[in-house]
């Protein structure tokens, strides 16, 4: 097989690994890519994976069989539908099946209607009414806009004051562009967070082991929102029992709602919950692999992907066992010391050979590229995704920042305590 994947980060090296693997796959190629992924990919950087026309001509001139649509930018806008429409098998959902994740307001009634257990809220697209709301509701309290931002649209605000700078902040100055339009209002909720990422094929679902990502810049959660700072596979938090009430009442649940709505999900569904002190709920969905936390999933997995791919497109998911590794994996990002503000790049990365050869250990590339000296530099603020497998999470972080000091660059930046709820529980 000849395999397309779009994308061009941590997530995307981590899957192109994955299908390396696969004795099915004969070429990979990636759009955009970048010089990690490059190593076993064809890539192509000069698309982008919003340039529909040209991905599809790239497509057919390399003559894929299959298509694999990793970001959610695409997956929202509707690139599964139009490379089907083209003739290309296509792994991810389609644009009716991804405002799962496009639209906040579209989730939270899903969730509602459906009884999934999620926290409560209001929805707005008048920006004075949802001023009004606020008066009488309770603080801390969740403002979120309903389309996509990066990852950057939730506010959690203390006071009346700061949720009121919020609202107009998504609706009236349009901080988030039209993601802004409408927004989600909701009730503070506190616990654990953890990442379970699922294979659907609009009827089945087949989770995978448990993750748990740390979005803030700075050691001890402090600092700014990030894309992600590293990430751990399995999280202690996801016990027997959670996972039991989880399949229960949100995993099913949330396909067979997805399916009676007409919109039938075939993918990858991330469920992001917060295990609160009432039980779990969910704090969103994503309709593709998460980033990082792929990087420590994937690796685990024992399946060759491309089976499961095949299965979640075949509509034939409830005949495959997925099965993870007894073991665990930390991913621990190295930064462009700034990020997420400001940060310089184009700095070369040296040490990158230390990894060939070593079995339990991967550098995923999630900001690089080759320069025209043919080095490979930084491209990001998020430049690699340093993970390690051990026996247990112990030994899978020891190993994990053993092989951060492998690599150098210039303002490299990393967060000291991924993977430090293990002392917690
Ligand atoms: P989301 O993009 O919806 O995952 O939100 C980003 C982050 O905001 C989450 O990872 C949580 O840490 C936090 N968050 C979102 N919703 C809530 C909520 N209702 N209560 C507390 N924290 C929340
Ligand atoms: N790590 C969170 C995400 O992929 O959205």
């Amino acid at each position: 097989m000849k395999v397309l994947i779009i994308g061009g980060g941590g997530r995307e090296h981590a899957i192109a690994v994955s299908m390396k693997k696969s004795s099915r796959v004969e070429k990979l190629y990636c759009v955009p890519g970048n010089a990690g992924i490059a190593q076993i990919a064809e890539c192509e950087p000069s698309i982008g994976v919003m340039d529909f026309d040209r991905i599809v001509e790239y497509a057919k001139d390399k003559q894929v069989d299959l298509v694999f649509v990793a970001p959610d930018d695409p997956l929202v806008g509707g690139l599964v539908d139009r490379m089907e429409a083209e003739g290309f098998r296509t792994f991810g959902p389609r644009a009716d099946a991804a405002v799962l994740e496009g639209s906040k307001v579209f989730s939270k009634d899903l969730m509602k209607k459906y009884h999934i257990p999620t926290a409560a809220y209001e929805t707005f697209d008048d920006p004075g009414e949802a001023l009004e709301y606020l008066k009488t509701a309770k603080m801390p309290i969740v403002l979120k806009a309903d389309g996509l931002a990066l990852g950057k649209g939730v506010l959690i605000c203390n006071t009346l004051q700061e949720a009121q700078a919020g609202v107009k902040e998504i609706m009236l100055d349009k901080h988030f562009g039209s993601a802004g339009n409408r927004m989600v209002i909701e009730e503070f909720i506190t616990g654990p967070e953890v990442s379970v990422l699922s294979f659907v094929d609009g009827k089945t679902i087949k989770t995978m082991t448990s993750a748990q990502d740390h979005k803030r810049a700075k050691d001890g959660d402090q600092g700014l929102n990030t894309g992600g700072m590293g990430t751990f596979s399995p999280s202690p938090f996801y016990t027997k029992e959670i996972d039991q009430f989880c399949r229960e009442h949100i995993y099913q649940a949330t396909v067979d709602a997805m399916a009676s709505e007409g919109r039938e999900f075939r993918g990858v569904i991330f469920f992001g919950l917060m295990l609160t002190p009432e039980g779990p709920r969910v704090l969103e969905f994503n309709a593709r692999f998460g980033d990082p936390e792929t990087q420590v999933v994937l690796c685990r997995m024992k399946n060759d992907i491309m089976d499961v791919i095949d299965a979640c497109i075949d509509g034939t998911l409830d005949q495959v066992e997925l099965q993870f590794e007894d073991n665990a994996a930390v991913c621990v990002v190295l930064a462009s010391d700034g990020y997420p503000e400001s940060y310089e790049k184009g700095f070369e990365i040296t040490g990158l050979g230390r990894f060939e050869g070593k079995e339990d250990y991967y550098c995923f590339h999630a900001g690089s590229r080759l320069d025209d000296k043919g080095r490979i530099v930084t491209n990001g603020g998020r430049v690699l995704g340093v993970t390690a497998k051990g026996a247990n999470l112990r030994e899978a972080r020891a190993r994990a920042y053993e092989a951060t000091e492998w690599v150098s660059f210039a303002n490299k930046y990393m967060r000291h305590d991924i993977g430090k709820a293990i002392d917690e529980v």
